[in-house]
Formats: C-alpha cells, sequence, structure tokens
C-alpha cells in the first residue's frame, strides 16, 4: 500500500478512526476504580483525540500515547500543548505488538480502532502483561450486530478484517484469556461521521484529483468510498463496540 497516501489522506484529521468525545468520556466513567494518578496507555493513539479527552477527564493521570506513524505523535504533541495537556503526555514511537514497558506497568490501556491490527484474540492476550492485576483495558472493535449480514457485507468484510465477530465470542475471547467482562455499548452513528467519515469525504475529491494518474492511489481513495457508501446503507449490520474488561476477576 502507498505509505503517503495514507499518510496525505490520514494526518490533521480530527480523528484517523471512528469515535467521539462522548463515547470516550461514557467509557472513561464506566471504568470502576482507578487511583487519583492512574498510568494509562493509549495504543495507536494517532493524532491523539481520544489521548487529551483522557488527559482532560483524569487531571491526575499520566498518559503514555504509543503510534508506529511518527507524523501522528507530532501532531498528537501539537494538540496536546494547545489543549494545556502536553506535560502529561508522553508519546512513544513503538509497535503495539512489542510494547516497550515493564510488565504491569499501567492501571488503564486504552486502544480506540487500533486492536484490530493485531486482532482482538492476540491484542488482547499480547497486552494483558502490560495491565496491572485488576487494571483495565478498553477499546474499539468492529462486531456484527446481525447474524444475517447481507452478501456485500459480508464481502467487504471478508476482503478487509475476517476476524470480525459479534459481541457474544469476543466476550468468550475475552473470558479465556483471563479478563472479566465490564461492560460494553456500540458507538453510535455520529460517532462514525462527525468526526471521521464526513472530515475524510471532505478531503476526498482534492485527492482524486492530485492522484488523477496514480491507479494505486485511486485504488485506495475508491475504497474508502466504497467503505462510507457501505456504511452508509448498512449500518444497522456492523459497527464499533466499546468494551470494557478488567485483568483477572
Ligand atoms: C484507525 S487509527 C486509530 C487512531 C486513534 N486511536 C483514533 O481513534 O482516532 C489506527 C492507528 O494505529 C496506528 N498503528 C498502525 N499499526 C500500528 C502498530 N503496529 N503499532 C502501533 N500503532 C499502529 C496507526 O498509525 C493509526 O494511528
Amino acid at each position: 500500500m502507498d505509505e503517503s497516501i495514507i499518510c496525505t489522506l490520514f494526518e490533521n484529521m480530527p480523528r484517523q478512526g471512528p469515535g467521539s468525545a462522548a463515547c470516550t468520556k461514557k467509557m472513561f466513567f464506566s471504568v470502576p476504580e482507578l487511583p487519583e494518578h492512574p498510568a494509562i496507555l493509549d495504543t495507536g493513539c494517532g493524532s491523539g483525540m481520544q489521548t487529551i479527552d483522557l488527559a482532560r477527564l483524569s487531571p491526575g493521570a499520566r498518559i503514555t500515547a504509543v503510534d508506529v506513524h511518527a507524523p501522528f505523535l507530532v501532531d498528537l504533541r501539537t494538540r496536546a500543548d494547545a489543549a494545556g495537556v502536553a506535560a502529561r503526555i508522553h508519546p512513544v514511537q513503538a509497535t503495539m505488538d512489542m510494547l516497550p514497558f515493564p510488565a504491569g506497568s499501567f492501571d488503564l490501556l486504552w486502544a480506540e480502532g487500533s486492536i484490530f491490527i493485531m486482532g482482538v484474540e492476540r491484542g488482547i492476550a499480547a497486552w494483558k502483561k502490560f495491565i496491572r492485576p485488576g487494571g483495565y483495558l478498553a477499546f474499539t472493535e468492529a462486531v456484527w450486530f446481525t447474524a444475517a449480514p447481507s452478501a456485500e457485507v459480508k464481502r467487504f468484510w471478508q476482503e478487509v478484517y475476517p476476524d470480525i465477530k459479534d459481541v457474544r465470542d469476543t466476550q468468550t475471547i475475552a473470558e479465556k484469556a483471563g479478563y472479566t467482562w465490564i461492560t460494553s455499548f456500540p458507538l453510535p452513528a455520529s460517532a462514525w461521521w462527525d468526526d471521521y467519515y464526513n472530515p475524510l469525504l471532505t478531503r476526498l475529491p482534492a485527492l482524486e484529483e492530485k492522484y488523477r494518474t496514480h491507479p494505486e492511489a485511486q485504488a485506495i481513495l475508491a475504497g474508502i468510498r466504497r467503505e462510507i457508501g457501505l456504511y452508509r446503507e448498512h449500518s444497522s449490520e456492523y459497527g464499533y463496540q466499546f468494551i470494557l474488561l478488567k485483568n483477572g476477576e
């Protein structure tokens, strides 16, 4: 995949995946208990909309924000400065499947729109050791909302993320990995449109013009239009679930 087009597409966006400040807040206040100065790890933070929200929601928190793509971390630093929370956010360029932290470092591990990169089963198993016993893992993940998705939707997910499951199967995986299921809720459609698909739609025409003679870029842009069109037509069939787990019982 052409890195430069992907970067141009997603840099300087409010966020790089579905989500919203309201959902981050709702999930943060669903965490049953945290110390006054929690250590939080935000994995696949992107340019950090949710990182900054977490810093505001938890004034005593120290947040480590990990992403593999350096320009997102630069953007996060600028935004955190503007929000007055930069002193409590520590950006780290690293890959989420080899996190450079000692075991049990975090009270809360946060992952909005990023666990799919490892797959939910691998992700929750690999991250467990970084969460102290009794700590929490909050993440969003693609799920089926229907047992009988339409053929077009099924084909799309088979191509992009065959790992997609329903909420119950995700719960079974989490419990087998030694977590306790605390709560979950689906992201509303506004969390897909307001800060993600609508800003993408705004920038697509200029990119389509810029990359008119670049077949690989055209294919990527067409794929994004297809994804957005599919969500517009079929959002009752799939979506993102925000899930909260406790490490242990
Ligand atoms: C869909 S975006 C979500 C970003 C942000 N959490 C949000 O909700 O706006 C996924 C993020 O994961 C990052 N990423 C991709 N592969 C990664 C890896 N192996 N390790 C860490 N981050 C990764 C991408 O650079 C991107 O910022």
